[in-house]
């Protein structure tokens, strides 16, 4: 056996993966609801399956960089193609922004809570993870973050709508951000379901530093398919080629994001069905005493249940046992335990859940009256 130390990258025995082990469970128990990892309920259209099944039958040829989904996106944000690189997924773009910028020692900031990709790749890389508490009412802490910038810091992390805390960062504070001149991921991973909020795209114009982040796996329901894309300055788009691989995104899902793409109404439909269940789960567990929903943007609600006296480990366990549903809590923030989350459903899987934690808390009651 060799001694695989002596060859490793020092720092990879402190790597922790992205936990995975909720996708086996899941995929191994059909009958299980998902509402843990942030998909979309609603299966891919007709037209989609069509446009995946007809690129397979050219599947023995390689991919190009897909200039003409790229002129597509582009058009829409007016910018150029050449201002656009197709992803696997908007992970990969996180994984290469950090491979671009970040070497061993180098500090990339972010807010906490926030997704939590963004921490393992830049220490997957060798880098110190510098994650700034949003402030008590799960906003971002601008002038926290400000004052985490150090000369070591290669990489600044703004998701808009945040994962999990729901809301966009108002315009003044990402300018604030921006204006430090320092490589910034503006992930938008969420915007579709609200494209009544414009994208922040076109500070890739005016900036060289600025990196934009899409991905088909939210509102166009493409999660398993896997396609994202990053919109930047040109030249930052040329390095990101240069750290990656030339055929790294599949026919197969180069066909689904551009048949995707012209798919409109579709897109509507889906955002219309998750904002609705946005507002029903919210409104449905506001009227628990002392569970606090944070209203989101994304197909996602965060809720705190610490007031309520409980943990939100406790909750996520119980509708688990009792009902099959699969949500996730969150370490404690600002000394409260009771975060978790659920990521949006079918109506109907929607309806259980908050059934299933209404229950919770009623059994609870009759056990404090005993
Ligand atoms: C904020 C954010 N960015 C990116 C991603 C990753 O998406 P993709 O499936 O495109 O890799 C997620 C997934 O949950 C996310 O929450």
């Amino acid at each position: 056996m060799s001694d695989l130390k002596r060859y490793l990258v020092p720092w990879m025995d402190q790597v922790k993966p992205y936990d995975t082990e909720d996708l086996l469970i899941a995929w191994s128990r059909p009958e299980l609801k998902r509402m843990m990892i942030n998909e979309n309920p609603l299966p891919p259209s007709e037209k989609i399956i069509q446009a995946i099944v007809e690129a397979a039958k050219m599947g023995h040829r390689y991919p190009d960089s897909g200039p003409r989904i790229r002129a597509k996106i582009a058009k829409r944000y007016d910018l150029g193609p050449e201002n656009v690189y197709i992803s696997h997924g908007s992970s990969e773009i996180i994984d290469m922004i950090m491979r671009l910028f970040v070497t061993p020692g180098d500090e990339v900031v972010l807010p906490n809570p926030t997704f939590s990709l963004y921490g393992i790749r830049a220490r997957a890389v060798g880098g110190k993870v510098v994650a700034v508490d949003m402030t008590p009412d799960l906003q971002y802490d601008i002038p926290a973050m400000l004052r985490a910038i150090t000369p070591r810091t290669k990489v600044i992390i703004i998701c808009t709508p945040n994962n999990p805390t729901g809301d966009f960062i108002p315009d003044d504070d990402l300018m604030k951000i921006v204006e430090l001149g320092i490589p910034t991921l503006i992930d938008e991973a969420y915007l579709e379901y609200h494209p009544e909020h414009e994208s922040k795209a076109s500070l890739v114009r005016k900036y060289n530093h600025i990196l934009v982040a899409h991905t088909f796996s939210k509102a166009y329901g493409l999660a398993g398919i896997r396609a994202g894309y990053v919109l930047a300055d040109e030249q930052l788009i040329q390095y990101l080629r240069k750290i990656q691989i030339p055929w790294n995104i599949s026919l197969l899902s180069l066909a689904a994001a551009d048949a995707a793409l012209d798919e409109e109404e579709e897109l509507k439909r889906k955002a219309a069905y998750n904002n609705a269940g946005v507002e029903y789960v919210c409104k449905e567990l506001s009227k628990i005493p002392g569970v606090k929903p944070y209203y989101s943007q994304g197909n996602y609600v965060l809720i705190d249940a610490t007031d309520a006296g409980v943990t939100g480990k406790a909750i996520v366990e119980y509708v688990f046992e009792k009902d099959g549903i699969m949500l996730k809590h969150f370490a404690p923030l600002h000394g409260r335990e009771g975060f978790f989350r659920i990521s949006l459903g079918t109506h109907e899987e929607n309806s259980l859940c908050v059934q299933s934690i209404k229950r919770f808390f009623a059994n609870r009651k009759k056990e404090e009256k005993k």
